[in-house]
Order: structure tokens, then sequence, then C-alpha cells
């Protein structure tokens, strides 16, 4: 597999370089789904649960971007189970009480069932997190949170974690190994869903993690593709393969949905209809409260024509949502909240429909 040093290529090119086959005449530029559910034997893997070609080309890519060792899972919430599954039982995990809701309904049930113990903290307040660590086995992180677009002091509360000996992980989906690189700063694990951006399509879910190099990483690294073996939430070839081709333009993609999202974020704070922008100056999300409550803001949802009306994010297509639709959004998602994720169309049309869909909001 090619895997040229992250110190030997920028970032755009990485993502377009890395995860090739080895060169040689006649050999192909891309490594295909392999579609088998097993090998013949005395290879260095038996059993498709435990490995496959089209896995690796892509772990190796995103591993290589977010400086650590990749695992593709069956989706971001796989990815997120493993990584819940280091907590030992009766142990304590550190979390964001507003964070993606599929994280914090899991935290909540798996509290409600004995299984651990969640302390609820304000990513943005660093000392609120760093007075819940003492004793803790994980620290759970957000930045830019999903859907308040919080930003966390990272380098402090990574720091402070280490310090306080707990594991440290950070959902990296929103900002992307391009915009943020959390082991950098020293966080034990990167965790993607690989549905939202590095995908970019919105037609496949599948997730990512990425554990450190360095002491202690490999048994790290080997206890999560365990619990990925016996848990037995692999992705498939053909998604694994659908994502590694989305990654070949996530420099391109991103660039332009980042852009938008800025132009988009300036103009709709001087929309009538919209009584507050957040927009943390960071990736492609926009998250707005309009006028006309959890009504109007339904009723703008209702009247886009370019943008879709759907959940989810980070594909080439516009979408926007209000959020506390979906069951077991935290009560800290404002009623009227609509999620903006913002593609790469062309800016102008993307206005044009969002501004008339937002007279909608008063009616
Ligand atoms: C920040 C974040 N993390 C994790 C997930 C879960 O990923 P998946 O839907 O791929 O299971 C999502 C999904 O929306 C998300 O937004």
């Amino acid at each position: 597999m090619v895997t040229p040093s992250p110190d030997d290529y920028a970032p755009a090119t990485q993502v377009v370089a890395l995860g090739r086959p080895d060169r040689g005449p006649g050999a192909p530029l891309n490594v295909p789904p392999v579609f088998t559910s097993t090998y013949e034997a005395d290879g260095p893997v038996n059993y498709a649960r435990a490995g496959n070609p089209t896995w690796t080309a892509l772990e190796d890519a995103v591993g290589a971007l977010e400086g650590g060792s990749a695992l593709a899972f069956a989706s971001g919430m796989a990815a997120v189970s493993a990584v819940l599954s280091l907590v030992p039982a009766g142990g304590t995990v550190v979390a964001p009480f507003a964070a993606y809701n599929g994280v914090v309904v899991s935290l909540t049930e798996a509290a409600e069932a004995g299984r651990l113990t969640v302390r609820w903290v304000d990513v943005t307040d660093s000392e609120g997190v760093e007075a819940a660590l003492p004793g803790a086995d994980l620290l759970w992180l957000e930045s830019p949170t999903n859907p308040l677009l919080s930003l966390a002091d990272l380098p402090r509360l990574v720091g402070s974690a280490r310090e306080a000996g707990v594991l440290v992980a950070v959902d990296n989906t929103f900002a992307t190994p391009l915009l943020q690189r959390p082991l950098e700063l020293g966080a034990d694990i990167s965790v993607h869903s690989a549905t939202k951006y590095l995908s970019g399509h919105s037609d496949v879910i599948l997730g990512v993690t990425v554990s450190r190099t360095g002491e202690g990483g490999p048994e790290l690294h080997a206890r999560l593709a365990r619990h990925r073996l016996l848990g037995g939430a692999i992705p498939g070839p053909m998604e694994s393969w659908l994502v590694l081709r989305g990654l070949r333009t996530l420099a391109l993609r991103l660039e332009r949905a980042c852009a938008n999202a800025a132009e988009l974020a300036a103009r709709l704070e001087g929309h009538p209809a919209v009584t507050r922008v957040r927009y943390p100056g960071l990736g492609a999300i926009v998250s707005i409260e309009t006028v006309g409550g959890a009504e109007g803001a339904e009723r703008v949802c209702a009247a886009v024509r370019l943008w879709s009306h759907s959940t989810s994010l980070g594909g080439v297509e516009s979408q926007l949502e209000r959020r506390r639709r979906q069951p077991g959004e935290p009560a800290s998602t404002p009623d009227e909240l609509i999620r903006l994720s913002v593609g790469v169309e062309d800016v102008e049309d993307l206005w044009r429909d969002l501004s008339q869909a937002l007279d909608h909001a008063a009616r």
C-alpha cells in the first residue's frame, strides 16, 4: 500500500495519494472492494471479520491523516461503542451534556443500566471539565459540538486529562483531520462518523477510530480491534471503498463548503427571521434559531427546494433539519434550532433558496 509520510505531503495531497496499491507496471491505481468472507489458510488473515484489504487501504489513509492507527467500523456509533467498551464495568465517563444525541443516549442508558457513571459537563467550561476528571476512566469530547457548535479548549482539556491519567477520546466528525488533529494534541483516540465528511456523498454509513501511536498505543489499537472482531460491527468492503473514494475529494469539498458556510453565516446574521446564528468559524455547519418557535422552524424546513430537508450532514448536498425532531436530542438544543450542513453548491443558489424559506418562519 502506498503510504506517503505525513511529513512529505500536505493533507490535500495525502487525501489523494494515501491508501493506493503498490506501484508497478500494470498495477491498478485503486484498491478494489474485496468481496470475500474468508481467505485461503496460512495467510495473515483467515476470516473476513478480522480483516479485509479494502478496510486496510481506508485505514492506512485515515490513520496517516490523523497521525495514528485507524480501524474502520460499521458506523460512527459502532466506533463510539468500541471506545466506550474501553471503560471498565462500573467505571466513570466525563462527557458533554450537549453532544451528538446518539452518544448522549448511549451513555444515559448505560448509566441507567448501572454499567457506568456519567459526569455530564459543559465543554466550554474548562474548569468544570477539569473538576470532573479525578478518578474518571474516559473523557469524551466533541468540538465543535453537534448541534450547538460550541468549541472546547482541546489542548488544555486533553493536557488535563492526560495529567489526571484519564483516557481521552475526541469525536472529530465535524472538523475532519484537515481542520483538527486531536492526536497531535495528545488525545488517545479520535473518532469519526465517516458517514459525514470523510465519505461526503450521503451514500454510505461507516465509522473510524484512530488511536495514538507510541507507548501504550498498540495495546489500545488491539483492544479496539478485538471489540470489532468479537462485537462484529465491521464495515462492508463496498462501504469502505466508497469512503476511500469520497476521501479523495475531501480537501476540495471542505474548502468549498467552508467558504459557503462562512458567507451564509454572515448573510444569516442580517435576516429578519433569524434570531441567532451559531457559527464557530471552523467547518461547514451553521446552526440558526428562527422566529415562530418550533413551528416556524418546521415551516422553514418544509419550504426549501434546493436544500434537502433531511437528517445527517457532511455531504456535497446542503441539508437542514430542526434538531429537536430527533428523539433523544438533548434539552440543551433549543426547540427552534435548525442545523444547516452547507454543501458545495453555488452559494447564491443556496442563499436564494434559504432566504425564501426563512420568509415562511413568521407566517
Ligand atoms: C458528531 C457525530 N458523531 C457520531 C455520529 C454517529 O455516526 P453514524 O451515524 O455514522 O453512526 C454522528 C451522526 O450523526 C455525529 O454527528
